[in-house]
């Protein structure tokens, strides 16, 4: 059974393949056009989805769409209606318009693309994909679920629980009472890209501050109900009103003393005690529906999707704040997964196929032979050496302090490089942060890196269970107080650091990389960032590896065994 999982129409655009369950090839559309967070038809991942498996759309049995525009039919919104953004939303008040809408379906792009018959297509509600991405991922048996994020078609949150290749929803809430829109509201607020940008917000929250008299005004605009539901007072608050120049209202912006950010500009401590107090607030939120969720199913195991839970900073407080003391969130729990999402729900809720209880790596993107490398670099007269032993040679090269170009093996599918598309650099050199941010991200410098350690390790650098795993980078918790001062390039202002656990097994390349690392000088840690400029997609190909490490400070560049150095 091959099933063809698509995110369009969506920011982040996205194409999956699942044969039998298994999860076969992957991509972002952005890592093809090289436009971040596009949301044009994923035509180019298609169609290395199909290429790469030798594969025509004829051997398909089934498309699915990460989005319902029937949905929008069931019921008038005023809310929508009024302040339309998809196509579909028209379907709230203007019923004329039905058939023009339905001639230009996901499908007729699939037909216009790639011809012939197009197999059924199946259109799957935005917030059941981001169900099926965090709980048919995780190999829990049972599981309460969560997502949250600014909006599917009118949900912006659901809760349920998961059993076998069930999702039971206990139940939903639309906006404008949104997770996603709150943080955004203050993203936007502190003078930075609403729906793009709160992770700065969150990376500010983490400076050591008193922000408790705005954590109180903010508090304030929020009203937490009983089965745990809330309502953000909708005097503060616009995101609802798409069509409004802002997010917040004057009065939230009175509030909090007539303020309005200016991004990475100019950050002050104004700034860092709102994105600090948003924080708060938005945990309090998050704990008070998880709470309740706890109460309703009586399971220790959770599994989270949905932007909001790309808040690695909340993720790693959950088991500690709430009775879940298992917690899962997939390595794409924001929309760029929900392609997977939409797959795996038509396989397992539709299709009724068991489920495969086992680790999913995120690497399922194209990768590149020795060949198609040296091909790359020829074409552009770079010299190259071929290394005998490639992690050694990195470890060698980062523990001198040279940063890294990295790519090795298939490119993972989410936004987090997980060790096949990063740049790596030494954790010791309390430089390293500004020299990366500075010569090689071009970002703010608050923003942290995050530290890659080896599985058996994890437990003697984070404050962490023996046995806990973190593969994608997903939780932010504290390194272990002797090592802080030793990792001062990946230990952020609060002690804490965003951990991804490798194990040899399902990366060992990138495993060998971090133990060559610990024979040079005795710490199981690299820094580990994704292969990118500031606002560019992550690296995909050689073609893409070359120009961005010509663009940059990159010292170093390894392709595979292929070494490029810039002198
Ligand atoms: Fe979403």
């Amino acid at each position: 059974m091959k099933i063809i999982g698509l995110n369009s129409g969506e920011i982040n655009s996205s194409a999956v393949l699942l044969n039998e369950g298994n999860i076969i090839s992957g991509a972002p559309e952005e890592r093809f056009t090289r436009s971040k967070k596009t949301k044009v038809f994923p035509k180019n991942a298609m169609k290395f989805i199909l290429d790469s498996n030798q594969l025509q759309l004829t051997d398909i049995d089934y498309v699915s769409q990460a989005w319902n525009p029937g949905a929008s039919w069931q019921k008038y919104n005023p809310m929508i209606s009024s302040n339309r953004t998809k196509r579909e939303d028209y379907f709230y008040s203007i019923p004329d318009h039905l058939f023009n809408f339905v001639e230009r379906s996901p499908k007729d792009w699939v037909k216009m693309e790639f011809g012939g018959k197009i197999p059924p297509v199946y259109f799957i509600q935005h917030h059941r994909c981001h169900a099926a991405n965090a709980f048919f991922l995780s190999t829990f048996e049972e599981a309460a679920f969560l997502t949250a994020d600014w909006r599917g078609e009118y949900e912006c949150l659901t809760r349920g629980i998961g059993k076998e290749n069930e999702l039971t929803i206990l139940d939903s809430q639309e906006v404008p009472h949104s997770l996603g829109m709150f943080y955004a509201t203050f993203t936007e607020l502190l003078g930075y890209q609403s729906d793009n940008d709160e992770w700065k917000v969150m990376a500010l929250s983490a400076f050591q501050v008193d922000c408790s008299k705005y954590t109180k005004l903010i508090r304030s605009t929020v009203n937490l109900l009983p089965r745990g539901r809330f309502e953000l007072d909708q005097s503060y608050y616009k995101g609802a009103l798409l069509d409004q120049p802002n997010l917040y209202t004057g009065k939230l912006l009175d509030l909090l003393g007539g303020k309005k950010g200016k991004g990475s500009a100019e950050t002050d401590d104004w700034m860092i005690m709102i994105a600090k107090a948003m924080q708060e607030v938005a945990e309090e939120i998050a704990v008070h529906v998880l709470d309740d969720l706890y109460e309703r199913t009586k399971t220790e195991n959770v599994v989270l999707a949905g932007g909001f839970f790309m808040n690695s900073v909340f993720n790693g407080k959950i088991a500690d704040r709430t009775k879940f003391k298992n917690v899962f969130i997939s390595y794409a729990p924001d929309d760029v997964g929900n392609s997977l999402g939409a797959a795996l729900y038509v396989n397992h809720c539709i299709l009724n196929q068991p489920r495969q209880k086992v680790f999913r790596p995120s690497a399922i993107g194209p990768s590149f032979n020795t060949n198609s490398i040296k091909e790359a670099l020829n074409r552009r007269n770079i010299k190259y050496r071929i290394l005998d032993n490639p992690p050694q040679e990195v470890a060698n090269l980062i523990s001198q302090g040279y940063v890294i170009g990295l790519l090795q093996g298939r490119m993972e599918f989410g936004d987090r490089a997980l060790g096949n598309r990063s740049i790596l650099g030494d954790p010791r050199n309390v430089k390293m942060k500004d020299k990366v941010n500075g010569m090689i991200k071009y970002r703010e410098g608050y923003r942290p890196f995050a530290p890659a350690t080896i599985s058996e390790e994890s437990h003697n650098i984070f404050e962490v269970n023996s046995g806990f795993e973190c593969h994608y980078m997903e939780k932010v918790v504290k390194i272990r107080e002797k090592f802080r001062e030793l990792l001062p390039a990946v230990t952020h202002y609060d002690g804490s650091g965003r951990i991804q656990t490798v194990r040899e097994e399902d990366n060992p390349y990138f495993y060998q990389v971090i133990k060559e690392f610990q024979k040079i000088t005795g710490l199981p840690v690299v820094l580990n960032t994704s292969f990118n400029i500031n606002a560019e997609p992550v690296v995909l190909s050689p073609d893409d590896a070359i120009s961005t490490f010509y663009n940059s400070g990159l010292e170093f560049l390894v392709l595979e065994n292929i070494l490029v150095s810039k002198n």
